[in-house]
């Protein structure tokens, strides 16, 4: 039997394609009676979300001492990697369950341990599933024994923000590309898509992929598939097709779920090149990476060109969510290991490349845009933006462009009113006598993108007038009545600077409504 040799080693797969489907059965009905769900498992461990967690290793000091019942063994094997004596694991899981984990090639005898057992896999509750990946190195020291195809957990930041911007598909036929442990695949198999397909370059993560989708009892409707990018989809098409691939340019390549060639672009352009040829019409695709605005060629415009001659089908929507420079992305990329002396290599390298900075970009493409001109919006991300958001920049950007030619025309008939979390500042300037006037104002808005706009003195009454009563003219007329405005200020005035403020999210109008705020 294998022996678990140092918890940086990375063992094989678990659950050989021969395991029994009773085996999967047991330990799936076994975590159910432990509870061992996200909230269970979070408030034992007293974080907000599983996000959050630490391992006993990392200094974490809830759920410390001896585990007591089931719940506490899952966590100290197999979120924790822990030694456990076999007795105290076969006494709280159950013989029947033991035997299930070893049939699953999910534990075995740690090496040195006096008859006791380590998980060879992570395995974690996260979005309504049990996933598992590979485990984490216990030391920084380990990092360098991580294999070049190391199955990325699905319980780290990155991920969860990757799967906060993908929609439902209910009913539709959904790809997830670069999928590691399939997480956004699987996801979307239990929230009622048809079919899902989960492919990922490295072998590894596609047996866990598949152990994943077995374990969650969705294999029948969940394929996983050995690809780069499109190479084995053959003519298979989709209605939703996501990724998170690797976005970290790399001179050589050391890590599959992190390094994407020279530019950092090697996948994801690759990616949005296939989708002309495997997104249905009315498709959505959505990608989370990181790209770059380059000399003359900022990055909506790039992964437009991307689409190539289908282009004009799609309307594009990037929405940034960082951004850092050259040098930050060389610190990063290199982590200033070799004391700078390739510092001025890498720069020239990005120089040569035109790139000017780089963007963590939620990119949405929707295959749409058939018999009328495509559209292409780059907004800021807000508070936690997800694919809520996105929605309504999309929405926004329709309205923008089909409901009339003028802001009067599109806002006929419109009482916009001031979105909650709108901010305000009034700018006052003195003069020789020490007295202070209002010479102008800034609101800016942090949902569902961030936006700052400047706004002439009479901001603050303006936004007091919108209170969803009263329409442009209505405004207007307020505006006047408070001394405000002088006679040749017209509608198409106010109109305008109404549409400014709507389109920044700081007034809503009721035929583009603003979606709650995450946890309103
Ligand atoms: C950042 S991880 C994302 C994993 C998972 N989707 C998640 O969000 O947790 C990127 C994944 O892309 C895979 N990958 C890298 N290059 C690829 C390629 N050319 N084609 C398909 N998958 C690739 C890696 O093996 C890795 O599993």
């Amino acid at each position: 039997m294998t022996t678990v040799a140092g918890l940086a080693a990375s063992p094989p797969p678990p659950g050989a394609l021969d395991a029994p489907p009773d085996a999967f059965a047991v330990l799936r009905d076994a975590l159910a009676a432990a509870k061992f769900d996200e909230s269970t498992v979070s408030a034992r461990l007293g974080v907000p979300s599983l996000y959050d967690v630490k391992r006993l290793v990392d200094r974490r000091t809830t759920l410390a001492s001896a585990p007591e019942d089931a719940n506490a063994v899952l966590v100290r094997l197999f979120i924790d990697s822990e030694m456990l004596p076999t007795s105290l694991v076969e006494r709280l899981l159950g013989a029947r369950v033991l035997a299930a984990l070893h049939t699953l090639g999910m534990v075995a005898p740690a090496a040195g341990g006096d008859a006791s057992l380590a998980a060879t896999v992570m395995l974690y509750p996260t979005q309504g599933l049990w996933l598992t990946s590979d485990r984490m190195p216990m030391r920084v020291a380990d990092l360098h024994l991580v294999p070049q195809d190391y199955v990325f957990s699905a319980l780290n930041d990155l991920t969860r923000q990757y799967l906060d911007g993908v929609p439902d598909a209910t009913g539709g036929r959904v790809l997830e590309l670069c999928a590691g442990t399939g997480v956004a695949a699987l996801r979307a198999a239990r929230r009622g898509a048809a079919e899902a397909w989960a492919t990922d370059i490295a072998p590894r993560c596609v047996d866990f992929a598949r152990f994943n989708a077995r374990l969650n009892d969705l294999d029948d409707r969940v394929h996983v598939v050995e690809s780069d990018a499109w190479a084995a989809l053959g003519a298979e098409t989709f209605d939703l097709v996501v990724a998170h691939p690797p976005y970290v340019p790399a001179l050589s390549h050391r890590f599959d779920f992190r390094d994407a060639g020279a530019d950092g672009e090697q996948v994801a352009r690759r990616i949005v090149e296939g989708l002309a040829a495997h997104l249905r019409p009315g498709g959505r695709f959505v990608m989370r990476a990181a790209l770059s605005d380059r000399r003359g060629a900022p990055i909506a415009t790039r992964v437009r060109e991307w689409l190539g001659a289908a282009g004009d089908q799609f309307d594009v929507v990037v929405l940034e969510d960082g951004e850092y420079g050259p040098m930050d992305a060389y610190k990063s990329v290199t982590k200033g290991g070799k004391g700078f002396v390739d510092c001025e290599q890498w720069l020239r390298h990005f120089d040569a490349l035109g790139v000017e900075r780089f963007a963590v970009s939620v990119v949405e493409m929707r295959r749409d845009a058939a018999g009328r001109v495509p559209l292409t919006e780059r907004r800021v991300a807000g508070r936690t933006p997800d694919h809520r958001a996105m929605d309504w920049v999309f929405r926004w950007a329709r309205r923008a462009a089909s409901s009339g030619a003028t802001p009067e025309a599109r806002l006929a008939a419109q009482r916009p009113r001031v979105a909650p979390g709108s901010r305000l500042a009034v700018h006052l300037e003195s003069d020789a006598s020490g007295a202070w006037f209002n010479v102008g104002a800034v609101v800016e808005i942090a949902w569902p993108t961030h936006a700052v706009v400047k706004a002439p003195a009479l901001a603050p009454t303006l936004l007091e007038l919108c209170d969803g009563t009263r329409d442009v003219p209505a405004i207007l007329a307020g505006l006047r009545d408070a001394g405000l405005v002088s006679e040749d200020v017209t509608r198409a005035d106010v109109a305008h600077l109404v549409e400014v403020l709507a389109a920044a999210g700081a007034l809503e109008l009721p035929d583009c409504p603003l979606p709650a705020p995450v946890g309103a």
